[in-house]
């Protein structure tokens, strides 16, 4: 492998993703205006904000901060077509919480990933709670959703680990003349709790969260936390090339989301976290990272996968820039983002010439020290080829089939790495 030109200085992420879809709809569901700074203007939290506009809410889109003027729990308006939620799941998901709830029938569609994506667990408890939902045969988009209101209220058991499915249910638990709960024997993230300020409660069963009759949700003034999911490419950037040293400001740390620092920790990067604050209900905190990792195989515990799923695809290019193996299991769920991930992943680490095994839940792979010349197959998937641009560092003969892709999370993501290698200036 060549020696890459080391990363150095400071960045910022985008907002959270997650969290910047469900401060646009808290917004819109609560009356008067919400004023979010950092809010991610990638196109998938995009998709969320035209979504709403077509349903009668006005979202304005400034340098500084979006202001989402919120007409409360009955102010959405029926939207003539379809509306379109491009290639992002939360989008839809989360929405399908909400039309369930409206008076009105709505439809929701999405690009060619998005209508693979499967929509049963989301169907299936919101029409438990009275609405008429219709999928095509597949259990996938087009969703029509015959609204009703009120819902009944509905004590949700989650097999699944889900924050889609979770929020959904708790987002129509608004529209309900009763007490929902959801009970997830795994936790997920929880930023819908956090944002509509709903209490939790850790039993024996698990974690149980709970959204009391008449729950109005309240405009919000808050600042976004940078995205940890986004921010992995970054430290996995200065990990593994040599004589890198970044620091990501503003990066939210809530512990449903930042078990990928202490599986990498633990591993042996070198991540100090500093100014560890609160911001918007969300802990935040500015991440250095200094170049250096393990030898050992990166091992992810199926336990552990819920907190860390997106992340699969950045930890594995990890292992692969560091020469050493990898091996995850219990990640069936893998297969259902934006591209079958186990199967994209697998196919492009043989390509670079690993050693791979593919399970029905996982893969695993040994340490290549010389990764192959390969043109990388992302499917249109953001996390795929951002993941690969990692390997890239340090093996420029790996190219990405599409490096459009990330614009769904990080648009800045290619000019940011480029910056960061910049040769610092020359101070006399
Ligand atoms: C998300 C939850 C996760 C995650 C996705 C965003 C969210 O999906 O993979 O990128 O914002 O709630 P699941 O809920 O399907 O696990």
């Amino acid at each position: 492998m060549i020696e890459a030109r080391p990363l150095k200085g400071e960045t910022r992420v985008p907002g959270d993703k997650s969290i910047s879809h469900r401060a646009l709809m808290v917004g819109a569901l609560a009356s008067g205006q919400s004023r979010l700074r950092g809010l991610s203007s990638a196109s998938d939290p995009m998709s969320t904000a035209s979504c709403l506009r077509d349903l009668g809410i006005q979202v304005d889109i400034g340098t500084d901060e979006v202001v989402v003027h919120g007409k409360g729990l009955h102010g959405l308006r029926q939207c003539a077509h379809a509306l379109d939620c491009g290639n992002s799941g939360t989008t839809m998901r989360l929405l399908a919480g909400i039309l369930a709830g409206q008076p009105f029938e709505s439809r929701l569609t999405g690009d060619g990933s998005l209508s693979k994506r499967p929509m049963i667990r989301v169907a299936e408890p919101l029409r438990a709670m009275g609405a008429g939902i219709e999928l095509s045969s597949e259990g996938t988009a087009p969703f029509k959703i015959n609204g009703q209101r009120p819902l009944k209220p509905l004590h949700f058991i989650a097999t699944l680990p889900s924050a889609q499915v979770k929020s959904a249910v708790l987002l129509a638990g608004l529209f309900t003349d009763g007490e929902t709960t959801v009970l997830e024997p795994t936790p997920t993230r929880d930023h819908t709790e956090r944002m509509l300020g709903l209490s939790s409660e850790d039993t024996e069963q698990g974690r149980k969260v709970s959204v009391p009759a008449g729950r109005l949700p309240n405009p919000l003034d808050v600042q976004i936390p940078g995205d940890i999911s986004a921010a992995i490419f970054l430290i996995g950037a200065a990990a593994i090339v040599p004589g890198s040293e970044v620091l990501v400001r503003d990066v939210g740390v809530n512990p449903g989301r930042a078990k990928v620092l202490s599986l990498l920790r633990d591993w042996g990067i070198s991540i100090v976290e500093t100014q560890t604050r609160m911001a918007g209900g969300e802990p935040v905190a500015d991440l250095l990272v200094r170049s250096g990792h393990g030898t050992t195989t990166l091992e992810i515990a199926a336990k552990d996968v819920p907190a860390c799923i997106d992340e699969i695809p950045a930890l594995s290019c990890i292992a692969l820039s560091a020469g050493v193996g990898f091996s995850v299991r219990g990640a069936s769920e893998l297969r259902a983002k934006e591209s079958d991930r186990i199967q994209h992943l697998v196919m492009n680490f043989r390509a670079v010439g690993s050693a791979v095994e593919e399970y029905p839940d996982g893969f695993s792979f040994e340490g290549n020290s010389n990764p192959a010349a390969a043109t990388i197959v992302t499917g249109g998937d953001h996390r795929i080829a951002m993941a690969f641009a990692l390997a890239a560092l340090r093996r420029p003969e790996i190219e990405i089939d599409d490096r459009q892709c990330v614009a769904v999370s990080f648009p800045e993501f290619f000019p940011t790495i480029a910056r960061l290698q910049q040769p610092a200036p020359y101070r006399s």
